[in-house]
């Protein structure tokens, strides 16, 4: 029996979780399968760069990630410190314990730094969701995408847009492998858990106590939304008639539910929105959700309004209208044009006001994206060990 490929997988954030779930299950198949000739040793390190239960350990828990073996408990701090101290924590341990491979996904601060090391001590790195771009380079996840899609010896992408993305930038098409859509595996997964939950109850247990009232009746409908980028919420100016937008525009027609994004409260909080919001009897504000809690809501939302990435894949899949709070996006399959059912609608009043009042009342319209058949993972593990013998491109 050949010695065990030894594979080191990467988390650090939010929404690194549901992509790095659905790859520990399959390894854990992949080991099970007597019929397999090689095993896998896989360690899973967390950067700490998320830290609160309701951000990180509830995941974990909720999508069965086997717990992490190492965290580096790297936690808050500026692009520079977050990025330089993990790089700092991650460096030693793997000059101690020399992975045949890292496996980092998506495209936070964490899948960088790691990348960047795994580049300078020469140990293969496969990335997971690579190729996809906003062309955006104010995006902080945009430096990362490019940083680690430039460095990676595997480049495991969703769809055929995201291979075209990497081959204009002179990638070696044979170190690009289209796999589909992890996230969906995950989605698929928690489907039918998620359906059986109960929406009063999700909303009763993360319901903040600072809503004043009671909660809005939620029988003719709601809209969910999530707001976190930087550049919606950063700015004073930006964030202020966003909210006017969403008291006197969405929430006046259609009860809101809104999961706080720590970010979010904090921004909302210094620049004296926080009490008109909690007042807003038609506004009710929730903690962040957990993957199962999200995904009911968002079956059952008349609309999504989300600056995420993920939750735009997820609409189109569960088949919910989606205002993407973004100018752009690095998920065009999930487009009107592209079949799918967000449109982007930037932060600008003007813009979402009559997308808004033309989306909400859409039907449901589930649609399928490309390669997304819930075996996304199972080609990660057979291209990582396909591609053992390929040249790193260091
Ligand atoms: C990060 C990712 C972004 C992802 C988002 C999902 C980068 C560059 N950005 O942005 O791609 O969509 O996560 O959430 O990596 N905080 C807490 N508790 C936590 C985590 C963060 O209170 O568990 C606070 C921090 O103190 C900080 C703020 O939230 O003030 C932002 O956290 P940070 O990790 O810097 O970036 P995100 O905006 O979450």
């Amino acid at each position: 029996m050949p010695s065990p490929l030894k594979i080191l997988s990467v988390v650090g954030a939010r929404p690194n979780f549901m992509k790095i779930a659905p790859f520990a299950h399959a390894i854990e198949r992949h080991n099970a399968d007597d019929s397999q000739e090689r095993d896998i040793e896989h360690v899973l390190l967390h950067t700490g760069q998320h830290y609160d239960a309701a951000m990180s350990q509830s995941f974990f828990e909720s999508l069965s990630i086997p717990p992490p073996d190492v965290n580096l408990e790297i936690g808050s701090g500026s692009h520079a410190e977050q990025i330089g101290r993990t790089m700092v924590a991650f460096e030693s341990y793997v000059r101690e314990n020399r992975p045949d491979w890292i496996v980092v996904v998506g495209d936070v601060n964490a899948t960088c730094a790691c990348a960047m090391v795994a580049a300078k001590e020469r140990i293969r790195l496969a990335h997971i969701e690579a190729g996809l771009r906003s062309f955006d380079l104010s995006m902080p996840e945009e430096i990362n995408r490019i940083v680690t899609d430039r460095l990676s010896t595997l480049l495991l992408t969703p769809d055929a847009l995201a291979d075209e993305n990497l081959r204009k930038e002179g990638a070696d098409a044979a170190r690009i492998r289209c796999v589909g859509n992890v996230m969906i595996d995950t989605l698929e997964a928690n489907r039918e858990a998620a359906s059986a939950l109960d929406t009063g109850d999700i909303l009763s247990a993360s319901r903040l106590a600072e809503n004043a009232g009671d909660a809005p009746s939620l029988d003719n409908g709601f809209c969910l939304m999530t707001l976190h980028r930087p550049s919606n919420v950063d700015s004073q100016e930006t964030l202020t008639s966003l909210v006017r937008c969403l008291i006197d525009d969405v929430a006046a027609d259609l009860p809101l539910l809104w999961t706080i994004h720590p970010r979010t409260r904090e921004r909302l909080e210094a620049f004296g929105l926080w009490a008109e919001i909690c007042e807003c009897p038609r506004i009710e504000l929730l903690n962040p959700l957990g993957y199962r809690e999200m995904l009911k809501l968002n079956m059952h939302a008349a609309l999504m309004l989300t600056d995420s990435g993920g939750l735009q894949e997820e609409c189109c899949v569960v088949g919910t209208p989606c205002l993407t709070l973004r100018f752009n996006t690095e998920r065009p399959v999930t487009l009107s044009e592209h079949g799918g059912l967000c449109r982007l609608v930037g932060n600008d009043p003007e813009r979402i006001r009559p997308a808004f009042e033309e989306m909400h009342g859409q039907d449901r319209r589930p649609h399928s994206l490309p390669h997304s058949d819930g075996h996304a993972a199972e080609r990660v593990v057979q291209a990582i060990i396909e591609a053992d013998g390929l040249p790193s491109p260091y």
